[in-house]
């Protein structure tokens, strides 16, 4: 699975013809395919992409179904504008928007409720990696949001180092990998049955170049990608990277 997050980048007719130029590149039939754009692009890109074999995701939702709740934006109102995912907790919303762990949990259980798989987000910043904090950082982060929710595998779990973050410096295949197989190791341990199943991306500077070695890690099962995501032919080549025979 691949799944592109457009961040709060564009225009409308730049979401047009990033469309088109998805539409054009053929992206591989056995890769699932997701974009994320900003809010306002959802609709027209969801038409655009009506008969691709394309997934459209938001980039955050609120928990409450409606309300007095100025500038959010509900589940409803995301399957209404043609999503299938939505992206929950990155790390920009924790860092910048102080969302919390408890905040991703509801959000996360709000759309699988309402039938969107929530790719949920989940890393560590430079300081924690350095002090040797990165695997229990993720321990909490996944046990808030796992706490909140029946079925881990319903969702996606996508690990993105902060630090790795539209810095142009990935996590290294080996230093990734450590991480997916702690997390599907997690997820054991709450319910055998379900680690197999869940797909954990990795997100964090995946450009064509990389896509291919960190792909082929044993637990990497795709890629979160943002930057990269704004190129069609870019986002379309670390799409066939993932590709598995
Ligand atoms: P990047 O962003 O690919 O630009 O590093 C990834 C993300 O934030 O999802």
């Amino acid at each position: 699975m691949v799944a592109g997050n457009w961040k709060m980048n564009g225009s409308l007719s730049m979401a047009s013809a990033l469309s088109t130029g998805l539409l054009d590149a053929a992206l591989p039939q056995s890769v699932e395919t997701v974009v994320c754009p900003p809010f306002p692009y959802l609709t027209i890109v969801a038409e655009a992409l009506r008969d691709a074999a394309i997934g459209i995701g938001a980039q955050d939702v609120y928990f409450e179904s409606d309300g007095a709740f100025t500038g959010e934006v509900s589940t409803t109102m995301l399957t209404d504008c043609g999503c299938s995912h939505v992206i929950i907790g990155h790390s920009e919303r924790r860092a910048l928007f102080a969302e919390s762990d408890e905040a991703v949990g509801r959000k996360a259980d709000a759309a699988l409720t309402a039938g969107l798989t929530p790719i949920i987000c989940v890393g560590e910043t430079l300081e924690q990696r350095e002090r040797g904090e990165t695997l229990a950082v993720i321990d909490a982060m996944l046990a808030a949001v796992t706490a909140a929710i029946c079925n881990v595998a319903d969702a996606v779990i996508a690990y993105e180092p902060v630090w790795a973050i539209g810095t142009g410096v990935t996590a290294s295949p080996e230093q990734a990998q450590e991480v997916h197989a702690h997390i599907r190791g997690f997820i054991r341990n709450l319910d055998a049955g379900q680690a197999d199943r869940t797909r954990i991306l990795y997100g964090g500077s995946v450009k064509p170049g990389n896509a291919a070695e960190l792909f082929g890690q044993p637990d990497i099962d795709g890629g979160l990608i943002g930057g990269a995501a704004l190129k069609a032919e870019d986002f379309a080549a670390i799409c066939r990277a993932a590709v598995t025979d």
